[in-house]
């Protein structure tokens, strides 16, 4: 039995030759005990580098699954494989996905990360939120792009495409509340909202700046602003307050009053369950070989593009 988990993880670490990788949604003591925290595609770029032998995902499923694909010889362990997303779900079932894409032929599929790694290798490329424009815009000829709408119509503004659209959202930043954002605006004169591509086009009209996690924690830290409405997951303003304590950060409002502004999938990885994995090397991510070579192809070249 152990007393310190940080301890313990620590020392696992060195036992298993283990690195610890996170994303910034992870509650803040799993950030902190990481050895890198990031977006999806840093995450994803971290996983293509380590030389450790085992990678501990501390996130959810679609991110471990892409670390496995990019390291297939190493352990990928994934502490609570139940860590899904509403995203990566919103392409099932299979033969409906295949079904909307058999409806545009000579359409090229750019598919954002947070999808199942069968939806991967049917695509062209893949994107995340920090690259999706620039991976659009390196695309020649019409795009179906999927499985997030939001972000997809985000996009299609941004980059005067007409991008054919997947009904999928993220349960988290589809429900942040435009009346409730305005009426914090309102009682915090001179706060800027920050907002994730994956937020409702209201929520976005709203926003001063739009980013993925990284681009959000970087704006906050360099902007010369006092306050922020922070419209994502609020696991991002653990590193805004180590950047700078003194300034107020506030989580934007969901529809209803409730926590749901959390990832409930993120949340289910726990301090405990990190050590438990470590000890165990289990949950493992098996992906099938030969869908692992397929959704390879499209994550190598956004990678390439991403230098
Ligand atoms: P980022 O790539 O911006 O970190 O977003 C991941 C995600 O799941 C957003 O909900
Ligand atoms: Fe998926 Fe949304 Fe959770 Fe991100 S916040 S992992 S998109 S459910």
């Amino acid at each position: 039995m152990y007393h310190d988990p940080f301890e313990r993880i620590e020392q696992l670490k060195r036992e298993k030759n283990a690195v610890v990788l996170a994303h910034y949604y992870q509650e803040d003591d799993i950030q902190d005990i990481a050895d890198f925290v990031g977006d999806s595609l840093q995450l994803a770029q971290a996983a293509q580098k380590t030389a450790a032998d085992v990678i501990i995902f501390c996130g959810v499923h679609f991110m471990a699954e892409t670390a496995k694909i990019l390291n297939p010889e190493k352990i990928v362990v994934l502490p609570d494989l139940n860590a899904g997303c509403s995203l990566a779900e919103s392409c099932e079932p299979r033969e409906k996905f295949e079904a909307w894409m058999a409806k545009y032929p000579g359409h090229k599929l750019i598919t954002y990360v947070n999808s199942p790694a069968w939806v991967k290798a049917l695509s062209w490329l893949v994107c995340t939120s920090s690259n999706a424009e620039m991976v659009i815009e390196a695309t020649d000829g019409p795009i179906l792009f999927g499985p997030d709408k939001n972000l997809g119509r985000y996009l299609a503004q941004k980059t005067g495409r007409d991008l054919v659209l997947w009904d999928g959202v993220c349960m988290v930043h589809d429900i942040f509340e435009e009346r409730k954002i305005i009426a914090l605006k309102a009682e915090n004169p001179g706060a800027l909202v920050l907002a994730h591509p994956e937020c409702t086009e209201g929520v976005l009209h709203l926003a001063d700046y739009i980013g993925s996690t990284s681009g959000i924690i970087k704006f906050a830290r360099e902007s010369s602003a006092g306050t922020f409405i922070v419209a994502t997951e609020p696991g991002v303003i653990h590193q805004m307050k180590k950047a700078h304590p003194e300034k107020t950060y506030i989580p934007a409002p969901p529809e209803e009053d409730c926590a749901c502004n959390v990832c409930p999938h993120m949340r289910l990885i726990t301090l405990e369950k990190v050590v438990a994995s470590m000890e165990s090397l289990q949950p493992q991510i098996e992906v099938d070989p030969v869908l692992a070579e397929k959704s390879l192809a499209p994550l190598n070249r956004m990678l390439a593009l991403s230098k």
